[in-house]
C-alpha cells in the first residue's frame, strides 16, 4: 500500500499535471429512472391479452428470448438520491483530512486508495482497456473513471485527483461539507439541541450527503460498483463480473475507520449495526443484481454473472427471512412469481419493479431497525473480514 509521501505526489500530480487533465462527458450513463421501454413493454402486452401470461412468467432462462435493446440503466448510482459524483461537487479528501485525519489515514491503507496509482500500472488493466478499444490511458476513460476513481472539476477541466475516496461512499459534499459539523453558534456535540441535530442531519441528507445511519444508500454505493453493471466492460474487456461481495465482512476488515468519538482508536461496530448492516446488506445484493440484469441485451459472461448473482441474492435473502420476520421485505417478495426450485421468475415488469421497491424497503427498514430483534440472523454473518483493519 502507498505511503503517505507517495499520496500526496499522486494527488499533486493528479491536479496540477496537465496530461491528465481531460473533459469529462459524465458518467457512462446518467440519470436514475427506468428505462422507458422496459416500464412500457409489459403494458403493451398486457393489452394483448394471452401474451401477459408469458411474460409475467417467463423464467430467467427464456427471460432473453425476449429482450429487446435495453437502454443501460444508471451505474455506480443510487437511486433517488443524485449519488452521482459530479466532478463540480467533489472536494476531495485532503479537505476531509482536515478534521477526519484517523479515517483518511485508515482509508490510504485500503485498495480504493491504492488502486488510483496502481491501476493504471496493472497488466491486465492494459489488457481490458485495449480489449475495449479505449484509447489514452486507464485515467482517461470514463469507463473506468466512473468506478476505480473520484474526478473533480480543476480550473474547468474535469481531473481525477484520487482512487475510490471518501465522496465515492459518503456523496459529493460541496453542498454539505460545511453543514454536517455545524452544531449552532457556540455549541459543542454535547450541548447541541436535539432539534437542532435533527435538522443539521436532514441538511445534510437533503445535500446528498451518505451518512452513517443511512446504511442502505451505503450499501447501494457498494453495491453500484461492485457488480460490475456494465456488460460491454465483462463481455468484451473481460473484467471481472462482479465481487463476491457481503456487507459486514466487506466493511469491517480494511474499509472500517470509525474514529468519531475516539481518533486513536478505530471502534468495532456492535452486533446490533452488523445484523442490519447484514440484512440491508443482501436485499442490495438483489436490489443491484436485478439492476444489472435489467442491462442484459446478449449471451456472455456478464449474463451468467447477473442472473447467477440474481439466484444466489434470492436465496441469502430468503434464508434471512425465514430467520427473522421482517415485514418490509416480506411485503415486497411476497407479490413476485416464483419457480419450483424457489428462484424468482424473472419477467421484464418484475425487473423493472422489483429493484425500486427493495430499494424503499431498505430505505424503510434501516430507518426504524436498531438491530435488537434481529439476532437470528448472527449465524449468517461471516466471520473472516476482508482485510485488515487499522488500529
Ligand atoms: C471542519 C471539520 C470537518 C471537515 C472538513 C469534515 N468533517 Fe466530517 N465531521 C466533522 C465533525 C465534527 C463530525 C461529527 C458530527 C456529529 O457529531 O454529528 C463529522 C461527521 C462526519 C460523518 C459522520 C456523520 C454521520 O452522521 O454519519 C461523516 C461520514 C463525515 N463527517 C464525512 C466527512 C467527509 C467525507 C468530509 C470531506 C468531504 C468531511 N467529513 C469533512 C467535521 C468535519
Ligand atoms: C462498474 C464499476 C467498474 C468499472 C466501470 C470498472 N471497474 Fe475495474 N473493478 C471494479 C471492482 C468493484 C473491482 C474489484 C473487484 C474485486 O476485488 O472483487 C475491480 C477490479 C479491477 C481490476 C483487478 C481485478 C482483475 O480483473 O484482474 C482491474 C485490472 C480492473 N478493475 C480494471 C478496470 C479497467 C481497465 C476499467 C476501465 C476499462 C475498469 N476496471 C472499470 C469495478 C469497476
Ligand atoms: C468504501 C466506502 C467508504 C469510503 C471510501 C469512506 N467511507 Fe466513511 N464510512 C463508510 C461506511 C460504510 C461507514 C459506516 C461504517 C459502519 O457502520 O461500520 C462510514 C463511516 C464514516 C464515519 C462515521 C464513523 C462512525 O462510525 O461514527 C466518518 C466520520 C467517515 N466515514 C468519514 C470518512 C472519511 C473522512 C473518508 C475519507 C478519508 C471516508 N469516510 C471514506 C464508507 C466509506
Ligand atoms: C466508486 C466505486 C466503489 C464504491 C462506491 C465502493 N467500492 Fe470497493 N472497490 C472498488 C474498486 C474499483 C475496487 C478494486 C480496487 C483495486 O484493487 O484496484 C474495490 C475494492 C474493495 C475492497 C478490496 C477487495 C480486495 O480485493 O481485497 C473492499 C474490501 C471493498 N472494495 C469494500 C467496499 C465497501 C464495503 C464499499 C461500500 C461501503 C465499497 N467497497 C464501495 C470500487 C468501489
Amino acid at each position: 500500500m502507498q505511503s503517505r509521501n507517495e499520496k500526496s505526489n499522486l494527488v499533486s500530480r493528479g491536479m496540477g499535471g496537465s496530461p491528465m487533465k481531460r473533459r469529462y462527458s459524465g458518467p457512462d450513463t446518467a440519470g436514475a429512472s427506468v428505462p422507458q421501454e422496459v416500464v412500457n413493454a409489459p403494458h403493451h402486452r398486457r393489452a394483448r391479452g394471452a401474451h401477459s401470461a408469458i411474460v409475467a412468467f417467463a423464467t430467467i432462462a427464456t427471460l432473453l428470448a425476449f429482450a429487446t435493446v435495453v437502454h443501460a440503466a444508471p451505474e455506480a448510482v443510487s437511486p433517488g438520491t443524485g449519488l452521482h459524483m459530479d466532478p463540480a461537487k467533489v472536494v476531495g479528501s485532503a479537505k476531509c483530512a482536515e478534521c477526519h485525519k484517523a479515517e483518511d489515514n485508515a482509508w490510504q491503507h485500503t485498495h480504493h486508495f491504492a488502486t488510483f496509482a496502481a491501476l493504471p500500472k496493472e497488466k491486465r488493466a492494459k489488457e481490458i482497456a485495449d480489449a475495449m478499444g479505449l484509447e489514452g490511458g486507464i485515467r482517461r476513460n470514463n469507463t473506468c473513471l466512473n468506478c476505480h476513481f473520484t474526478v473533480q472539476n480543476k480550473e474547468g477541466a474535469a481531473t481525477p485527483i484520487a482512487g475510490v475516496s471518501c465522496e465515492s461512499c459518503h456523496g459529493a459534499a460541496k453542498d454539505w461539507v460545511a453543514l454536517h459539523n455545524d452544531y449552532g453558534q457556540g455549541k459543542t456535540r454535547e450541548t447541541e439541541a436535539a432539534d437542532h441535530k435533527k435538522k443539521r442531519h436532514d441538511d445534510a441528507d437533503a445535500a446528498g450527503m451518505v451518512r452513517k445511519d443511512r446504511i442502505n444508500l451505503i450499501a447501494a454505493n457498494c453495491y453500484s460498483c461492485h457488480t460490475v453493471p456494465n456488460q460491454e466492460l465483462v463481455n468484451k474487456g473481460g473484467h471481472k463480473a462482479g465481487s463476491d461481495f457481503e456487507l459486514v465482512s466487506w466493511s469491517q476488515g480494511e474499509v472500517r475507520h470509525d474514529y468519531l468519538l475516539n481518533q486513536s482508536k478505530n471502534a468495532e461496530e456492535t452486533p446490533q449495526r452488523k445484523r442490519v448492516l447484514y440484512v440491508v446488506g443482501q436485499a442490495t445484493d438483489l436490489e443491484y443484481a436485478l439492476r444489472g440484469a435489467q442491462k442484459i441485451t446478449e449471451k456472455g459472461a456478464y449474463r451468467d454473472a447477473m442472473l447467477a448473482r440474481v439466484r444466489n441474492a434470492t436465496v441469502k435473502l430468503d434464508e434471512v427471512l425465514k430467520k427473522v420476520k421482517i415485514a418490509e421485505y416480506d411485503e415486497v417478495l411476497a407479490g413476485v412469481p416464483r419457480a419450483d426450485t424457489g428462484q424468482l421468475k424473472l419477467s421484464k415488469d418484475i425487473l423493472a419493479s422489483l429493484p425500486d421497491k427493495l430499494a424503499a424497503a431498505s430505505q424503510a427498514f434501516a430507518a426504524k431497525s436498531d438491530g435488537a430483534a434481529l439476532e437470528g440472523v448472527d449465524a449468517l454473518i461471516p466471520k473472516d473480514m476482508k482485510g485488515t483493519a487499522q488500529p
